[in-house]
């Protein structure tokens, strides 16, 4: 499948781009950001208490990781109910209260859709359980029979993303399909009642004034089950080319056409951007106007702090997105990988090592060999990293606790993970609970300001050194750094265009936007002399006249 030409449209000019075209959006991770409540989770209220910090980082939109009704098998991605609010989180006229205040504060809202699986607590999958084989409920899911004497067997050896089987046998012998965890059942997008259904849920949103979403496994939801079903190493065999049987096929941009009519049916256009994990030429497809127009580019979160590999995504995701007409993406965390600053504060293991790859999406071996995190190094190149990726053009996500410089915490104890990832590979793999620990808003008191009471993960002391009110008033702190960055970015904001400026060295890139705005990031350790154009702007704490010191990145304005 490839976008036909007529499809490509370009609407790149910085004044009259639609909004989300170079957006800065901040991710929520609700249960984590701020707990009005005092229960330990965090919820809407809490947001909407901080809507004034939200106001004061100088970003253009919010986007709430799932805050509906769920068990929490899956940190919300369970979802029991799509058009509501988890009662520990709030109200549906809390949610309202809160996209009131955002909006006042001219920040838009972006909820997380989840349409691969419910949870397995969903009225459809209860009904499906109770109603038996052969059922219409049960088609709106994936039930098979199994295989081997009596059917004891799953249907096929496949292995779901937190491990085990994909498979899960109820009670009269049926199995069914969850490509997640087991309280994740897949949703049976062949199904004409699935597809309604989300068409009213993005429906509901809209009309309370959401003006975008974020499509969790956007390549994952449509799928040829036709018996026989292949065996695991009979899918890996299979090309990924728009015609596999469960991963990125051609015909999900058929739903995303129906999603799209749905987007435009609204003043302004109401806009998605997809989570698919698919190969680079593939990302367009969904990044396209018929489709869900954006498309996340998750290149940097597995890029290490290298001059090279930062210039070959960028230039490569430049074009990609040219291809779509859409914009680029630029992500460096989010609540699915360690956090930046880790990443680049540990050391790189030889590309022989059988340690495994760090920051590699952040699904590190609990029991391997970490090595030494440095703090103040990792500290360093993440700074340096997003004032990088905010120079350039396009849209930048950030993720919560990135603005000050949080690291991951490993130090969780075993008996207060959630992540299913942890217990799934037997607590081989840490999981995701590390970016996901609630964040410290004030150096003291109970849980560092997050609620009156404890947090849901633990907080481990050094919060204190990163709380908000402790970064607030400090110029030197990554907090202040993110604000006059974010402030200055609107200022210079240009055509969605850069061009390469040779350095003579490997570990330094420059590059000039098509208004005279320059970003100098030196990846190296010595420091880059600079012949000319005034600093606006600096990643390092120590400023050094006339030079880019290590590991830091400057803005300059031309010359
Ligand atoms: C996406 C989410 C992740 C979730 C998974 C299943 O990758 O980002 O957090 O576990 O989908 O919904």
């Amino acid at each position: 499948m490839t976008l036909p030409d007529e499809l490509i449209r370009d609407d790149s000019t910085a004044d009259t781009a639609p909004w989300w075209r170079q957006a800065v959006v901040y991710q929520i991770y609700p249960r984590s950001f701020a707990d009005a409540s005092g229960d330990g989770i965090g919820d809407i209220p809490g947001i909407l208490s901080r809507a004034d910090y939200l106001g004061s980082l100088g970003i253009d939109a919010v986007w709430l990781s799932p805050f509906y009704p769920s068990a929490l098998a899956d940190g919300g991605y369970d979802v029991a109910d799509y058009r509501d609010v988890d009662p520990r989180l709030g109200t549906l006229d809390d949610f309202d209260a809160m996209v009131t205040a955002l909006h006042e504060r001219g920040l838009k809202v972006v909820v997380d859709i989840v349409p691969n699986h419910t949870s397995n607590l969903h009225a459809w999958f209860q009904e499906a359980l109770a109603a038996g084989r052969g059922s219409a409920a049960r088609d709106r899911y994936i039930f098979r029979e199994g295989s081997g004497p009596d059917g004891a067997e799953p249907p096929t050896d496949w292995t779901a993303a937190f491990g085990g089987s994909a498979w899960e046998r109820v009670e009269d012998g049926q199995w069914y399909l969850h490509s997640f965890a087991i309280e994740q059942p897949d949703l049976n997008w062949a199904n004409p009642e699935v597809r309604a259904d989300f068409v009213k849920t993005l429906r509901f949103w809209s009309d309370r004034g959401v003006d975008g979403f974020r499509i969790d496994v956007a390549h994952m939801l449509t799928k040829d089950l036709t018996e026989p079903l292949p065996s695991a190493a009979e899918l890996a065999d299979m090309p990924v080319d728009g015609s596999h049987p469960l991963l990125d096929r051609d015909d999900v941009h058929g739903v995303y056409a129906e999603w799209r009519e749905v987007f435009d049916s609204y003043d302004p256009p109401r806009t998605a951007v997809a989570e698919a994990w698919v190969a680079s030429d593939r990302v367009p497809l969904y990044a396209s106007p018929t489709s869900l127009g954006q498309s996340f580019n998750f290149d940097l979160l597995v890029a290490d702090f290298d001059a090279a590999q930062f210039r070959d995504i960028v230039t490569r995701n430049i074009a990609l997105a040219a291809r779509s007409g859409s914009s680029s993406t630029w992500v460096l965390s989010n609540h699915d990988v360690f956090r930046h600053a880790t990443r680049y504060g540990l050391p790189v293991p030889p590309e022989d090592s059988a340690v495994p790859k760090r920051h590699g999406g952040g699904w590190l071996e609990a029991g391997a060999d970490q090595g030494v995190l440095d703090r103040a190094a990792g500290e360093r190149r993440a700074r340096a990293a997003t004032l990088f990726v905010l120079g350039l053009p396009g849209s930048a996500y950030l993720y919560q606790g990135e603005e000050l410089g949080l690291h991951e915490v490993a130090e969780i104890p075993a008996d207060q993970r959630q992540d299913p990832t942890f217990f799934r590979t037997h607590q081989e793999q840490f999981g995701r609970d590390g970016a996901r620990v609630p964040l410290p808003w004030t150096a003291s008191g109970p849980s560092f300001g997050f609620g009156d009471d404890g947090a849901h993960l633990p907080q481990p002391a050094w919060f204190a050194e990163y709380a908000v009110s402790v970064e607030d008033g400090d110029p030197d702190s990554t907090l202040s750094l993110y604000r006059r960055a974010l402030a200055l970015r609107h200022e210079l904001q240009t055509a969605e265009d850069l061009e390469w400026i040779e350095t003579g060295r490997a570990d330094v890139l420059h590059f000039r936007r098509p208004n005279g705005w320059e970003v100098v990031t030196n990846f190296g350790t010595e420091p880059f002399a600079l012949d000319a154009g005034e600093v606006l702007v600096s990643s390092g704490r120590s400023g050094s006249a006339g030079a880019v010191p290590g590991e830091t990145t400057v803005w300059l304005s031309g010359h």
